[in-house]
């Protein structure tokens, strides 16, 4: 018998890019409208492997929206303007003479938020001659390599999020001096469970992350502080995660809620810039 795993794809083509997570997509064109069987096949595919990568698709910002909306709905992000016309779509940039790249360091995005985006899409517009690759770490694997009494404690707790941890706050800056929201200034918190339930898959993931995680909820600060350690540590070992090379053109679509993400601040002097879409997501549970 087939496991889901193997059952074939008729409309695309997928190739993992780890054992990890990650696949490349090819043999469809996302500036086109998509086919039933392409979306059913897409959603297989990213439920699976928690983030899709796609090459030579250099959408305008129209088809970009209109790719973005066959998955979910698109939301604003609550620091940064959108491009003229499009309050959806942020530039993702970093330029020659800046040194701090936007959010540079592992995290799942603005976890702080009660409904934080169910996923989020990366455009490549234009990119460095080397460098500035992204990371992907798999928070499902996080989850099931903890030993089954960590995972029993873990299931027990929730983690508070805010938007104010200084090692995050510091990526943001450039972008809100340039293109910041007039409520930039404020902080934003949540609480959400520790470990989460995908609800498409069902599967359980570790859900905190350096970036956003404050403390265990009803503990201090400095309680939590060698649990969280030991968790970001183990979260985003060598063999949890993928390395994503763009290119102009390249697409990646990750799963918030069962993935983090790293992008590498590696190219110094010259300019990166993206285009970014966040899809609605529920409130963890
Ligand atoms: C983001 C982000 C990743 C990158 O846009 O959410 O973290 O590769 N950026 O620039
Ligand atoms: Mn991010």
């Amino acid at each position: 018998m087939l496991m889901a795993s193997q059952v074939a794809y008729r409309s695309i083509a997928v190739d993992r890019v780890a054992g990890a997570l990650g696949a490349e997509i090819s043999g469809i064109d996302l500036a086109r409208p998509l086919s039933d069987e392409q979306r059913t096949e897409l959603r297989r595919a990213w439920l699976e492997h928690l983030v899709l990568f796609f090459r030579d698709q250099p959408l305008a910002p129209e088809q970009f929206m209109a790719f973005a909306r066959s998955i979910g709905r698109p939301v604003e992000y609550p620091f940064v303007r959108g491009i003229e016309g499009y309050p959806e779509i942020i530039e993702v940039k970093k330029l020659e003479h800046e040194r701090v790249n936007f959010g540079g360091i592992w995290h799942s995005d603005t976890t702080y938020l009660e409904h934080p985006p169910m996923a989020s899409i990366l455009l490549a517009r234009e990119v460095p001659p080397f460098g500035g690759d992204t990371l992907f770490a798999n928070m499902y694997l996080a989850y099931d390599t903890l030993s089954p009494g960590l995972r029993a404690s873990l299931d027990t707790l929730k983690g508070v999020s805010t938007s104010s941890k200084a090692d995050v706050s510091k990526t943001r800056e450039d972008r809100i001096r340039s293109d910041g929201k007039d409520e930039a200034r404020q902080s934003y918190q949540a609480v959400h469970p520790v470990v989460r339930t995908h609800p498409e898959t069902g599967r359980r993931s570790l859900y905190v992350n350096v970036a956003h995680t404050d403390r265990f909820e009803g503990w201090t600060q400095a309680e939590s502080e060698p649990l969280l350690r030991m968790l970001h540590e183990h979260q985003v070992r060598p063999e949890l995660t993928c390395r994503f090379v763009w290119r102009p053109g390249s697409i990646a679509l990750w799963d918030n809620r069962c993935a983090l993400h790293n992008p590498v601040n590696d190219y110094h002097g010259y300019r990166r810039v993206m285009h970014r879409i966040t899809l609605e997501g529920d409130r963890p549970r």
